[in-house]
């Protein structure tokens, strides 16, 4: 195991009817808030009652921006920038999935740099603050609930970048398993698949002696799995989406990846695909991880074993590892075929033309990866082997 300092901030409250708490937690940091949220589902659904009525009950003030699309914009956080500025708001409280919160985040990180907020995205400057950030959840996907990053696409250009700071995590974030109820199954599909490809992008590694934390890795792999189709089955399961909403979190709060090298080439790869074709996240990662996997997994065919038959229940065939870490792979890709994702670049309706110039924005000269280092070339192989 490797050294590690973990640190994880992030106060969840979780259950039935906790959104009602959140003008009481805004409170504590302030009273005149940036409300943000997405496209409306949280007007449709009554969330948005809830939430402001909440708000006025603690006298807390608040100012709206709505709007934020899925794989969210740097032109709205722009717009939110200048809205916080011009009404002195020093909190965001961000009502949605993944791409408010990142949004969110972003209007935060760039409310205290001096310069262009992009340019932090891009690495040309680095945050040394940002104003604290709350949040309601409203679907199991990304994690950015209690993660520090934040992932920003640039109109111009279609480019996909992050951050990651600690102090951008939020410092609460409400998840009531009951908002999952109003999501589209094909949201739910996507989330889960986001959900496993946080975990596998820390188990995937050739660090030993990582015992505690690949047992725990595979327990909400293992939960994940139970529960998604009962959760599509019954879309008010309350018990599955508890389960699923809670793996989420715990899937990419860094305690899973403590302590040993992780890999991340999946993601990388993915937000190229997102940043051009605007696909959701999620099942951008259905296409891509399996492809991953069978290009890298003779590096170390045994933790691909240890995946299939811990994780899959894939009888081991000691004569022929790689037949049964091919095994687990093809269990992998039925699991997101089942739950009605797509797992080929046709299926989501890309083709070829795209592949090299996506392979250089994401990589240019230099390399990714952990458990494989992966050149642009491998990135080209890899989009061949999606197709
Ligand atoms: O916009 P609204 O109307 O709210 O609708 C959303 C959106 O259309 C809808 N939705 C969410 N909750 C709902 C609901 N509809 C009905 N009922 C509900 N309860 O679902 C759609 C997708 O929402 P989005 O926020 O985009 O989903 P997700 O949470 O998957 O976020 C995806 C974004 O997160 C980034 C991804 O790259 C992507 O841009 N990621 C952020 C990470 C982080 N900050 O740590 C890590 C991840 O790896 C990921 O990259
Ligand atoms: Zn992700």
């Amino acid at each position: 195991m490797n050294n590690f300092t973990f640190q994880n901030t992030t106060k969840i409250i979780f259950g039935k009817g906790t959104e009602n708490t959140v003008g009481e937690e805004t409170a504590k940091y302030s009273k005149k808030v940036l409300l943000h949220y997405g496209g409306g589902s949280i007007k449709k659904t009554g969330l948005y009652d809830r939430v402001t009525k909440s708000l006025k009950d603690a006298g807390v003030e608040y100012v709206e921006l709505g709007g934020v699309k899925p794989n969210p914009r740097l032109s709205l956080i722009y717009e939110g920038i200048e809205l916080c500025r011009n009404n002195g708001i020093d909190f965001i409280l961000a009502v949605g999935g993944g791409s408010v919160i990142d949004s969110a985040k972003g209007i935060a990180a760039g409310m205290c740099y001096e310069g262009d907020v992009w340019d932090l995205y891009l690495r040309k400057g680095t945050a040394a603050k940002a104003l604290p950030v709350g949040v309601v959840l409203t679907i199991p996907a990304a994690g950015s609930e209690s993660s520090g990053s934040s992932v920003v696409t640039k109109e111009e250009g279609q480019l996909k970048r992050d951050i990651g700071y600690d102090f951008l995590r939020p410092r609460f974030s409400i998840l009531n398993p009951e908002v999952c109820f109003t999501l589209p199954s094909y949201q739910t599909a996507c989330g889960a698949a986001d959900i496993m490809a946080h975990i596998m992008e820390r188990y995937f590694t050739n660090t030993p002696n990582v015992e505690l934390t690949d047992r725990l890795s595979e327990a909400t792999m293992t939960t994940m799995i139970n529960n998604v189709p009962a959760a599509l089955a019954a879309p008010n399961d309350y018990n599955a989406f508890a389960e699923i909403m809670w793996a989420g979190t715990f899937a990419h709060n860094d305690l899973l990846g403590t302590g040993r090298e992780q890999d991340w080439s999946s993601h990388k790869i993915e937000h190229e695909l997102s940043g051009i074709y605007d696909i959701a996240h999620g099942a951008g990662l259905a296409i891509i991880f399996p492809a991953w996997m069978k290009y890298v997994y003779k590096v170390n065919v045994n933790r691909f074993v240890q995946f299939a038959v811990r994780v899959w229940k894939v009888e081991q065939d000691f004569s022929d590892p790689e037949k049964t870490a091919l095994e687990g792979i093809a269990k992998l890709e039925d699991f997101f075929r089942s739950l009605g994702l797509p797992t080929r670049l046709a299926d989501a309706g890309i083709t070829e033309d795209r592949f090299e110039e996506m392979a250089e924005k994401c990589v240019g000269s230099g390399t990714i990866g952990g458990l494989k280092k992966l050149d642009k070339n491998d990135i080209v192989n890899i989009y061949r082997l999606a197709r």
